[in-house]
């Protein structure tokens, strides 16, 4: 049910991007934005969160478009067919003369195909499955230097991509440029303010969550991101800390006074992790590898082991789960309001036009926000006050 409903809303989005293009959806649905300073880990943590390798990263200024990166938990079909081949196997044998059963065919189970069950798929780019991770890689730096030049220019036009994944939670994560102040190579005199103006039009919506990357060997107080997201969210009320780099802190220093609230208090709290260093990754250091480490951080340290289930990059994407539902909970009364006032415009519209002037792409809108309707117009009102009155 809650999967259900957040993958119905990652659809409706989809279908609305080419009526408002990308961040201007007519229907404002809440995303995790990630900020952030430049290289404080905010590559490193969304590829921790997804478990796979396929961010351009670098010590440049490597992000210089949004990527609106959505993950969708899918379990393989494959289990499935298993089944139902095994179940069809059962039944044959089961007609099979006693003296064929010897016949029987080799069963094809022994055939990997772990590489089929995780792909990404770009928006610009409907249908093509990228199963191959660096592929993916490649096609966000191709993407990127199309609209932004080889200047090292920025744009905020978005990147879409969506990630398949069995591995995933579902959840909508915005990964945006680090924020900067001296220009570098080509860049334009002004490049600070404009990936400040970029990235306040991402989070100043008022259902953007944020994710505010930190380095815990920076002094939080002299946070680029936490600054710019304090300016559009003084309450701390949709904004999740991440510290990451616990492990390059001063010997004798932890972060236990900003976990406690004791620095800058944020309503969600702050969430310590450890990503892998640029060591781990000259080395290839695998992330099934770094997540283990970084389990072992946290269980191992006296700082820390008390209260290591409220630790690292597990516990973060639970988290920012439950956020983004509540979220979309809370906000479901506006989105249902909102897309019925979009039905009833496109109604009016097709009754003047008759339907046979209708395109697929608004065809395709139609159906998507009258199922919706359809589907939840009952039971939102009640659920949303049931669930608003609910702890995370
Ligand atoms: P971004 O610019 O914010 O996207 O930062 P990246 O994810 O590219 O990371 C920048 C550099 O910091 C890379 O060399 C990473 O290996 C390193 N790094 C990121 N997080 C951690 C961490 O938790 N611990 C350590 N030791 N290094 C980290
Ligand atoms: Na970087
Ligand atoms: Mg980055």
């Amino acid at each position: 049910m809650d999967e259900h409903l957040i993958s119905t809303i990652n659809k409706l989005q989809d279908a609305l991007a080419p009526l408002g293009g990308g961040s201007q959806s007519p229907i404002d649905l809440p995303q995790i934005t990630v900020v952030g300073s430049q290289s404080s880990g905010k590559s490193s943590v969304l590829e921790n969160i997804v478990g796979r390798d396929f961010l351009p990263r670098g010590t440049g200024i490597v992000t210089r478009r949004p990527l609106v990166l959505q993950l969708i938990n899918r379990r393989p079909k494959k289990a499935d067919h298993a089944k139902v081949n095994q179940a069809a196997n059962e039944l044959i044998d089961l007609n099979i003369n006693e003296n064929d059963k010897k016949k029987e065919e080799p069963h094809h189970s022994g055939q990997s195909e772990d590489n089929t069950d995780e792909w990404g798929e770009f928006l610009h780019l409907p249908g093509k499955k990228f199963y191959n991770f660096d592929e993916i890689r490649q096609e966000i730096v191709k993407e990127t230097d199309k609209v932004t030049g080889a200047n090292s220019g920025i744009s905020s036009v978005p990147i879409n991509l969506r990630i398949y994944s069995p591995h995933v939670l579902t959840l909508t994560l915005v990964d945006l440029p680090g924020l900067t102040k001296v220009p570098v190579g080509d860049q334009p005199p002004d490049i600070e303010r404009q990936i400040k103006d970029m990235l306040l039009k991402y989070i100043s919506k008022p259902n953007a969550i944020i994710l505010s990357v930190n380095a815990a060997n920076t002094d939080l107080a002299n946070s680029d991101g936490l600054k710019l997201a304090r300016e559009v969210d003084p309450e701390g009320t949709r904004t999740i800390g991440v510290l990451t780099k616990v492990d390059l802190m001063d010997q004798g220093t932890d972060v236990i006074d900003i976990l406690a609230g004791r620095v800058i208090p944020l309503r969600y709290g702050y969430i310590p992790v450890i990503n892998r260093g640029q060591k781990d990754i000259e080395h290839k250091k695998t992330i099934r590898d770094a997540l283990e480490n970084e389990k072992r951080f946290f269980e191992n340290h006296s700082s820390y082991s008390s209260k290591a289930h409220y630790c690292g990059t597990p516990y973060l994407a639970k988290k920012l789960n439950s956020i983004l539902l509540h979220h979309i909970r809370q906000t479901l009364p506006e989105i249902k309001a909102k897309i019925e006032a979009t039905l009833k415009k496109y109604q009016n519209e097709l009754i003047n036009l008759g339907p046979e002037t209708m395109d697929s792409a608004s065809s395709v809108v139609l159906s998507m926000i009258t199922d919706f309707s359809n589907e939840y117009a009952g039971i939102l009102d009640g659920e949303a006050k049931e669930l608003s009155s609910q702890e995370l």
